[in-house]
């Protein structure tokens, strides 16, 4: 059974009624919901999610819950078990966009595109505890986004807090001509807009075309974004990790436009029969050292 079926199936015994009054600053109002709106309207401006495409979370801070729970279901729906125990995620709670919404409708309707799920005390199964009104279901990316929180909440020691999936049509064309490998990909981008390697030090990872919405796509995420903060998925999209919505969005724009400026150069160079130029080795080293960037060393000659 898939994500989708299981998911439903528990989830339609589930979520109460929405609450009666209580006082306090109504959750999509609260200025994380208003940040998280806003950049999937950013995201939908800029072409990057065609009817239900891409899909966001954002891992809640204890301030965060503090100031939502008041608001929470009194009756939350039934736990739904996780393929694979994620015990550092254990009682967390992430706000997530809805399975098939579309990002532009989350800004006209939040409740009922965005919801808030929680991870049992084991870490071991989720439950809906806010939004997803009309009987959503949360991102059938739902794995990809545990898996990967997982893993960046321990290599960035809690810092990354946004994961951001979209479907940028630079990028996605890009996966046309270049095979899925990290440093091909970041070699790529970092020397053909000089601002790239400042959005993504680590580079990018890059996976071959993988089935979405699975646990396999997931656990190939999470391993590939153990040392990067971006991953570009082949014929399909990309992810990014990061402290800050600003901070998930500007990677995704940087590596969208790096690649618009690549296939650009690459086909024109073709066109005019010259060899396209590109910001060399040293001048990315330069870079480095004069932004002082943690970069991967591994991805230059
Ligand atoms: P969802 O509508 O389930 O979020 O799926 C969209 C998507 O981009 C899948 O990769
Ligand atoms: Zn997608």
């Amino acid at each position: 059974m898939g994500f989708f079926d299981s998911a439903q199936e528990v989830l339609d015994k589930g979520v109460s009624a929405a609450k009666g009054a209580v006082s306090g600053v109504a959750v999509e109002q609260q200025a994380f919901v208003k940040q998280f709106v806003r950049m999937c309207e950013d995201g939908w401006r800029q072409g990057w999610h065609e009817r239900n495409g891409g899909n966001a979370s954002y891992r809640m801070s204890p301030e965060d819950v503090q100031s939502c729970k008041g608001f929470f279901y009194d009756t939350p729906s039934s736990w739904v078990p996780l393929a694979s125990p994620l015990i550092n995620l254990a009682g967390e709670k992430f706000l997530v966009t809805a399975a098939g919404s579309f990002m532009r409708n989350v800004p006209l309707d939040p409740v009922s595109n965005i919801g808030i799920v929680e991870l049992d005390d084991q870490g071991v199964a989720w439950r809906i505890v806010w939004g997803f009104k009309g009987g959503g279901v949360p991102t059938s990316e739902l794995p990809s986004h545990l898996m990967v929180h997982a893993v960046r909440k321990d290599v960035t020691i809690g810092a990354d807090r946004v994961l951001y999936h979209a479907h940028p049509d630079n990028v996605v064309a890009m996966t046309g001509v270049l095979s899925a490998d990290a440093r091909a990909f970041t070699r790529a981008l970092w020397k053909a807009m000089t601002e790239c390697i400042i959005a993504v030090p680590k580079g990018v990872a890059a996976l071959p075309w993988m089935v979405p919405g699975g646990t396999d796509i997931a656990r190939a995420t999470a391993d590939a974004m153990i040392g990067r903060s971006a991953c570009v998925w082949a014929q399909h999209g990309m992810f990014a990790s990061a402290p800050t919505f600003d901070e998930a969005f500007g990677i995704v724009h940087a590596v969208e436009k790096a690649a618009g400026v690549w296939l650009k150069a690459q086909a024109t160079a073709r066109t005019l029969g010259v060899e396209p130029i590109e910001i060399p080795d040293e001048g990315l080293r330069a870079i480095a050292t004069t932004y002082n960037l943690p970069i991967d060393d591994s991805m230059l000659d």
